[in-house]
């Protein structure tokens, strides 16, 4: 086909470029499946560590297998010095830079870094799983003054995440809403973190490139960091009353409201309804349902949206959860890259075992054959 007849699909809306066994999105119902199972199910009655399990090996544990799981998990928790000494030196860095870094850093000391067979790569996957909290706490200690927290190996990763950020034991309730938390990032399909990881994967670069990858493009506001805008959104509305005229000043000036509106959902975002419950308790619990309610004020005003396939996303909700929890706002987005290591494992998994280079093409519009001048007579 000549080049000015290409059918171009611009941002890859609605093309698809392989199979996968990994998730799948219904976002016509909005629903959500890890390997087959509803995320619904998920969500209520699994540890993110059997989520990760089911994730990145395709079947949920055994009690034994679980078992053995959070055993290697929990012994992986740990970085090297090397790249606690990176991080203090990037210490001023946003934290989803300092993430980026330090996990392309743990690839010098990974031992199977060049080892892209599938058995290294979940063994590489699992250890970043284990490492990404430590990464993101240790630099919110450091860049505070404080001396990073060595992780405890009776704790879950999200009770984990909690003591390594604040130094304390933490409140059962509030392990159980981060658990639920990363478990609702967990994987899902070929969002564009996700598409990155596969990229790098499919020129047979290693898991620490794909997954250094991911967390880049998971940076940005129209992906991972919406949930932060959301926060800043609800602070500047302040009151319920402030909702409806906030919503429609910013739509009529061409804004967006941050939180709303999927690729691929055109339903309600079905992570979005668990996080929704959460935050209500946890407003309630904390004395602050404030927050509930501002958010709740914004769904209201955004009802006529929905009919055009616009509604909560799953960082609606989570930002003024995060902020409940004390969680400053600049780390909001690296909690989703935490809980989004075993989909890009997965992902990756799934591209080395039947890959193909992923390199599509651009339409050339620029002039051709132009008159070439020699620099020292333009
Ligand atoms: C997520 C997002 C990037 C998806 O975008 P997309 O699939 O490329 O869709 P588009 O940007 O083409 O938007 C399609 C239409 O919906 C509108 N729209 C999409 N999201 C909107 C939002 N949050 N607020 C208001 N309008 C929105 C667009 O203005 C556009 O309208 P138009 O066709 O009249 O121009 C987009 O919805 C967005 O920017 N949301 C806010 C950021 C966010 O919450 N990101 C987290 C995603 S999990």
């Amino acid at each position: 086909m000549s080049e000015d007849r290409v059918k171009l699909y611009r941002g890859l809306r609605e093309v698809y470029i392989d199979r996968t066994n990994s998730s799948f999105i219904n976002g016509k119902e909005g629903k959500l499946y890890y390997r087959g199972y509803n995320i619904d199910d998920l969500a209520v009655n699994c540890s993110f560590e059997e989520v990760i399990y089911l994730i990145m090996k395709g079947a949920l544990p055994t009690l034994k297998q679980l078992d053995q799981f959070v055993s290697e998990l929990r012994s992986n928790m740990t970085i090297p010095e090397p790249v606690l000494d990176i991080i203090k030196t990037i210490k001023n860095a946003h934290p989803m830079d300092v993430l980026r870094t330090a996990i392309s850093a743990l690839s010098a000391f990974d031992d199977d870094v060049n080892d892209n067979s599938a058995e290294a790569t979940l063994r590489k996957g699992t250890r970043l799983t284990a490492q990404a909290p430590t990464i993101v706490t240790a630099h919110a200690r450091i860049r505070d003054g404080l001396e990073p927290i060595t992780p405890d190996p009776e704790l879950s990763l999200a009770a984990n995440f909690l003591y390594m950020l604040f130094g304390e034991k933490p409140d059962p309730r509030d392990v159980a809403l981060i658990d639920k938390d990363f478990v609702l990032h967990a994987e899902h399909g070929l969002n564009a973190s996700s598409f990155g990881a596969r990229v790098a994967a499919s020129t047979q670069a290693d898991l620490h490139c794909a997954v250094t990858t991911g967390v880049a493009v998971l940076k940005g506001p129209s992906h991972g960091g919406a949930a932060e805008s959301v926060m800043t959104m609800s602070q500047e509305i302040g009151s319920v009353d402030n909702a409806e005229k906030y919503v429609k000043d910013t739509l009529s000036s061409g804004g967006r409201i941050m939180g709303f509106g999927h690729r691929v959902y055109k339903a309600v975002d079905p992570r979005s309804l668990h996080l929704q419950d959460d935050l209500k308790e946890l407003g309630e619990r904390k004395g602050e349902p404030k927050w509930y309610s501002i958010l709740q004020s914004v769904v209201e005003v955004m009802k006529p949206y929905s009919r055009k396939g616009i509604n909560q996303n799953v960082d609606f909700f989570s930002g003024a959860m995060y902020f409940l929890l004390n969680i400053p706002e600049d780390l909001f987005i690296s909690i989703f890259a935490i809980g989004r290591v075993p989909g890009w494992t997965a992902q990756v998994l799934e591209q080395f075992e039947n890959n193909i280079l992923l390199r599509p093409r651009l339409k050339y519009v620029g002039d051709l054959d132009r008159e070439f001048i020699k620099i020292e007579d333009r």
